[in-house]
């Protein structure tokens, strides 16, 4: 059977601006920023997108374009026939089923918020509301309607479907966020809500940088769809007459474009009626938002449909891009008909919509915990990949297509991606396993020394990774 590929540059950038622009932008950036510092957020954020963000989407890129396969066949097959990388493309797929469960129950709420905008149903009740529908068999039934118009998509094959879909959906989501922000700007006290989000309080940052350092990295990877195997499936659809530089670039340049217009949205027409930003937590945009709109009467039922629309085209973009994982893998390495395929990891997934739809404990150490730490081992692991078990023949990858500035910064780039970048996510990772684990400590006791538990954090990463890098290193990693 042929492979499929993107019929278009365009259509590739498009579909991956797609799969990163999601609730990641607008659901989960506030709830995740009102829930560690505000503006302090943003800036470590906007850090980690631009150090870690985008030279680790190059690395997916270099790894899906090398293999032309999904994120299993991809690990085995450019490691000689590893089946321990084969089971780490597996950890990465299960990760996404995990992902794409708890993303359906969210795209369910949204489903529900955008009829509910155009009959008004919560008007005058928008906390009470959010709370009678987030969980139980209401969420599970619209959970699936949005799984399901996913599915429909995917199933219709990379250029037939997910091409032409997110072709219609990207400028329709740009050009609603544009509408509603100009409009948001427009009314009293909104330019405080963007003062909220872009004075970069940096005494906060400085002194909870390692608080807030998980969230921020799970945030930054969520929102890219890194760590999960997404961009190695979708980059497995590329010519080799790409840029993958420049590809990457443009696609995280385009998802922070569109997450800081979400924010510049969300937070000055929270403002702008006087509304509390959020103690955090996932239903803030709804209660939030939706009090702003009901206190509009009939122009609000339009903006709540436009509003909840954009976010719902958004997040089905996004749902898209991780069905398509297990649906790769099941087509190359099992040879199931896309068609079957799709029906069966529909069916899968399903499951566990309903467990995060019935259950709000699961959906939260879903949504928030499990998720940061799973995507930040998947693109610790991945990133060591690249540049350890590929080495030079990453950098040729890296190179084909690419433009001489470009190619001027591959070393450069590999060695990042090899040591630095795994140092880092291992070191967040760590740091984000304590507090789940129970331990509270601040400082230890090391033979007679005092040592603060970050530090020994930090040398556990090194540890870590230069024993991975001894593990893996072959004749033709760089060093
Ligand atoms: N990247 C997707 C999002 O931000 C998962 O929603």
């Amino acid at each position: 059977m042929t492979r499929e590929t993107w019929k278009t540059r365009a259509g590739f950038i498009l579909a991956a601006v797609g799969s990163a622009v999601g609730l990641g932008n607008i659901w989960r950036f506030p709830w995740m920023t009102a829930n560690n510092g505000g503006s302090a957020f943003l800036l470590l954020y906007l850090g980690i997108v631009l150090l870690v963000g985008v030279p680790g989407l190059l690395g997916a890129f270099v790894i899906g374009r090398r293999s032309q396969r999904n994120p299993v066949g991809a690990l085995r097959d450019l490691s000689g026939g590893s089946r321990l990388w084969g089971a780490f493309g597996l950890f990465a797929v299960a990760t996404t089923l995990l992902l794409v469960s708890f993303y359906s129950v969210v795209g369910g709420w949204f489903v529900r918020y955008t009829a509910a905008s155009a009959t008004a149903s919560y008007f005058g009740q928008s906390g009470a509301y959010f709370s009678a529908i987030s969980h139980g068999p209401g969420a599970l039934a619209f959970g699936f309607a949005f799984l399901a118009a996913s599915a429909a998509i995917v199933y219709g094959g990379v250029e037939k479907g997910i091409e032409r879909a997110t072709k219609l959906m990207m400028p329709a989501i740009v050009l609603l966020l544009v509408a509603l922000t100009a409009w948001t700007f427009t009314r009293p006290g909104a330019l405080d809500g963007a003062a909220f989000l872009l004075s970069p309080d940096v005494a906060y940052l400085r002194a909870n940088a390692l608080d807030i350092l998980p969230a921020a990295v799970g945030q930054a990877l969520f929102t890219l769809s890194l760590g999960t195997g997404t961009m190695i499936t979708y980059a497995s659809y590329l010519g080799e007459e790409r840029s993958l530089p420049s590809d990457a670039t443009t696609i995280a340049v385009l998802n922070t474009g569109v997450g800081v217009l979400a924010g510049l949205l969300v937070f000055p027409l929270l403002f702008s009626f006087g509304l509390d930003v959020g103690s955090g937590g996932p239903g803030a945009i709804f209660v939030s938002v939706a009090s702003a709109f009901a206190s509009l009467g009939v122009f609000g039922r339009v903006l709540g449909v436009a509003f909840f629309g954009v976010v719902l085209l958004a997040a089905l973009s996004s749902a898209i891009s991780m069905l398509e994982i297990p649906v790769a893998y099941l087509v190359d390495e099992h040879d199931v008909p896309r068609s079957r395929a799709t029906v069966g990891v529909a069916g899968l997934v399903a499951v566990g919509t309903a467990a995060c739809a019935l259950d709000a404990s699961v959906f939260g150490l879903l949504a928030n915990t499990l998720v940061n730490l799973l995507m930040t081992a998947g693109l610790a692991g991945f990133l060591l990949f690249v540049g350890w078990v590929l080495g030079r023949r990453a950098l040729a990858e890296y190179e084909a297509g690419a433009g001489e500035f470009a190619r001027s910064l591959g070393t450069p780039w590999l060695l990042f991606v090899g040591v630095l970048i795994p140092i880092f996510l291992l070191f967040t990772l760590i740091t984000g396993l304590l507090p789940v684990l129970g331990v509270s400590v601040t400082e230890l006791d090391v033979m007679g020394v005092r040592v603060a538990s970050s530090t020994l954090s930090l040398v556990g990463a090194v540890v870590v990774t230069l024993l991975a890098v001894a593990g893996l290193r072959r004749p033709d990693s760089m060093l």
